[in-house]
């Protein structure tokens, strides 16, 4: 997997670059031959652009085992779609359960609605590299837990969360629970039948390597969500409420075309390449960069230690070195792209014991080379000696 580029890029856990070849493709064909309203007219461009919309649907659901097509909901980005299950799933005095590695895009919802509606939150801490004991989540239940909310895989840290465990957990005890798979969607097998998820909020632009602005949200039939958007659908015009109809339901407006047509490429990569040796490649480079990190003077590494399963992102500190600093460094002198501060978790950075400091992090992507990873390696030791 190779792909021609000067800069050293280490921010795919933020956005995926460069995109595979195909994606840029697509976005162009359908600004230029599917580029009218989806879903809306039946003259032959709109007809195309609603194909994009309904082929991009079917590659996604090929890969997340999604049965029926239509119960995913696209929205802008995995904010988007987290905001549409917590907003339309929790009433009034419902208790949720979620993990003390969320995002913001977990966390600012969820304090939202303890403030508007009432509800209750138990955030159930990792231990300091992000791994998380479900039986703790299993003891946090109480009668009017309705929810679990969890992190796939950690932003800050790359530790796995056991998602299948807290989907028995769910199940057994009659509960919903809604999967960010932000860190893991293109990343690791996501089955959600076979794990158990009943919600799961994924971004196009980061392992599935669509365009910005692309995103969505699985979610199971059993599920009846709220809408937190309403207008046009194209469908039941002349009603007066949002129709029942699954995506349009929870699809109001006009959708991203372009976007989503990228989107359908990136994820056509992705099954061809296979989930699998995605994550085997980027395995294999996350050890490559804790190896070499490990053996600088001062450098201090967080998350899973070597040879334990993780995703593709590696956090790190360099001696007394404001991580704002070596990032500015990285990038001005050694033209490395790497993301510095709290990553929009500050409570990971609590189980971290980061929560002074922030930290450093770097996170490689399919296209990302030995090479690159071993010029920052190189690049923080040189940092490391004026610290
Ligand atoms: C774990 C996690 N959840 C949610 C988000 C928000 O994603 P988006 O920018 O697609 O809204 C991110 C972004 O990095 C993330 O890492």
């Amino acid at each position: 997997m190779k792909h021609d580029k000067e800069l050293i890029y280490l921010d795919h856990a933020a956005t995926s670059w460069p995109k595979p070849p195909e994606v840029l493709e697509a976005v162009m064909k359908a600004m230029q031959e599917e580029a009218a309203n989806p879903g809306r007219g039946s003259h032959q461009m709109a007809v195309k652009a609603s194909r994009v919309l309904f082929d991009t649907r079917k590659q996604l659901a090929g890969l997340f085992k999604i049965k029926n097509p239509n119960d995913i909901a696209f929205s802008l980005n995995t904010t988007g779609a987290l905001n549409l299950a917590i907003k339309g799933y929790l009433k009034t005095g419902d208790h949720v359960i979620a993990t003390a590695v969320e995002h913001n895009s977990v966390r600012r919802p969820l304090e939202y609605l303890k403030r508007t509606r009432g509800i209750e939150v138990a955030y159930i801490e990792t231990d300091s590299e992000g791994h998380l004991d479900a039986s703790r989540v299993r003891e946090a239940i109480r009668p009017n837990t309705t929810l679990i909310v969890a992190n796939h895989s950690s932003n800050l840290l790359g530790s796995i969360l056991p998602i299948a465990d807290l989907g028995d957990i769910a199940r057994s005890h009659n509960l919903r629970l809604l999967v960010d798979a932000a860190q893991s969607a293109g990343l690791l097998d996501i089955d959600v039948r076979g794990m158990g998820i009943d919600m799961l909020a994924f971004p196009g632009h980061k392992g599935l390597l669509g365009p910005q602005g692309t995103g969505g949200l699985y979610i199971s039939p059993e599920v009846d969500l709220e809408p937190h958007m309403h207008g046009g659908t194209g469908s039941q015009s002349e009603a007066p409420d949002q129709p029942s109809i699954r995506p349009d339901r929870y699809e109001a407006g006009t959708q991203n075309t372009p976007g989503l047509g990228g989107l359908r490429a990136g994820v056509a990569f992705v099954r061809e390449q296979s989930v699998s040796r995605i994550y085997e490649h980027e395995w294999q480079l996350s050890q490559l960069m804790i190896e070499g990190l490990s053996r600088i003077n001062g450098v201090r590494l967080l998350g899973p230690h070597a040879g334990q399963p993780r995703t593709g992102i590696v956090s790190f500190l360099v001696g007394q070195a404001d991580p704002s600093e070596t990032a500015f460094i990285l990038d001005q002198h050694y033209g490395i792209a790497v993301r510095s501060g709290f990553h929009c978790t500050p409570q990971a950075h609590q189980c971290a014991g980061t929560s002074d400091t922030g930290a450093v992090r770097a996170s490689v992507g399919c296209f990302t080379t030995k090479e690159e990873v071993e010029a920052l390696v190189s690049a923080v030791r040189e940092i490391s000696l004026h610290y």
